[in-house]
């Protein structure tokens, strides 16, 4: 396989130096993007939100977003890439271990490479279980850094619960979950937590705020509370390549009738349509 290293496709044995910041501080942003028929899905969004999590962490893109895609393109036709996605991430870059910015000459390090992946029917169709942990991350997660630790040790926790995603919550509040976004259905009725600095405003989440437009759905941006969640008729996570999956169990409780909702499939059929 190729990976993009900087502006380049090369070997993706390329190896990375050990003083790059996204590994030592995990100073740097990235993006996953789904590739759907060989096309990279919303390409556009992932690349304005990239820039906003650039400026947020005060980093300064190393390329224009226009050659970015084109070499995002090239990456996948390089790879023979028909479904799956692109990962991508820019680093402040490699200098002596320090904590504060290096100065002059330093670059953003970018790389990319490709994953190829089945669509996750099984999950879309029957629904997961997922199981409640607090949410211990810093106060800026609408950013889409590096530092993944908090939401990782959530995730394992689920996981060793036979869990498919750990939904998190802030004292009594749901945010969102380890590696997506939350959704209940009360009354035919969507909530989901405002885009604020408490959550990552999911691509995929975006997606379905606009897509409930055009179905008549209404859609309140709300935080709701775990009794809320554990009384909703349906509850959904959602995130790029999974895009919308059926939560059926929370914390052995049971969601609704047990089994995927009808709102919920009405836009996983619908969300399926933008890219089929
Ligand atoms: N995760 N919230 C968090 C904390 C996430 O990490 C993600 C995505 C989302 C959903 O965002 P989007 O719809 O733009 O994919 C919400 C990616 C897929 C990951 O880290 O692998």
């Amino acid at each position: 396989d190729s990976m993009l290293y900087n502006d380049q496709l090369v070997k993706r044995d390329r190896i990375i130096d050990i003083e790059d910041r996204g590994y030592q501080f995990g100073d740097g942003v990235y993006e996953v993007i789904g590739v759907y028929d060989g096309q990279p899905f919303l390409l556009d969004d992932h690349m304005h939100r990239l820039q906003r999590s650039a400026r947020e962490i005060r980093l300064t893109l190393p390329f224009e977003v226009n050659s970015l895609k084109t070499n995002l393109q090239k990456l996948i036709e390089a790879n023979g890439l028909n479904e799956g996605v692109i990962y991508l991430q820019v680093s402040r870059g490699v200098a002596p271990r320090l904590h504060d910015f290096p100065g002059g000459k330093t670059q953003a390090v970018t790389i990319a490479y490709t994953l190829e992946e089945e669509r996750k029917t099984k999950l879309e169709d029957n629904g997961g279980t997922a199981m409640l942990t607090e949410d211990i991350r810093w106060l800026r997660c609408d950013i889409k850094t590096l530092n993944l630790l908090p939401n990782v040790l959530a995730k394992q926790e689920a996981v060793e619960n036979g869990a498919v995603e750990a939904i998190l919550h802030r004292g009594d509040t749901v945010t969102e979950a380890s590696a997506s976004n939350v959704f209940i259905v009360k009354n035919g009725e969507l909530y989901t937590h405002p885009a604020n600095n408490y959550i990552l405003n999911g691509i995929t989440r975006q997606t379905i705020i606009q897509l409930c437009g055009e179905l008549g759905l209404n859609v309140h941006e709300e935080a709701f509370t775990v009794e809320t969640l554990l009384k909703a008729d349906e509850v959904f996570i959602s995130a790029t390549k999974m895009d919308i999956a059926p939560i059926v169990e929370v914390d052995g409780r049971t969601i609704g009738k047990g089994k995927p909702g009808s709102v919920t499939r009405q836009l996983v059929k619908s969300f399926r349509a933008l890219y089929d």
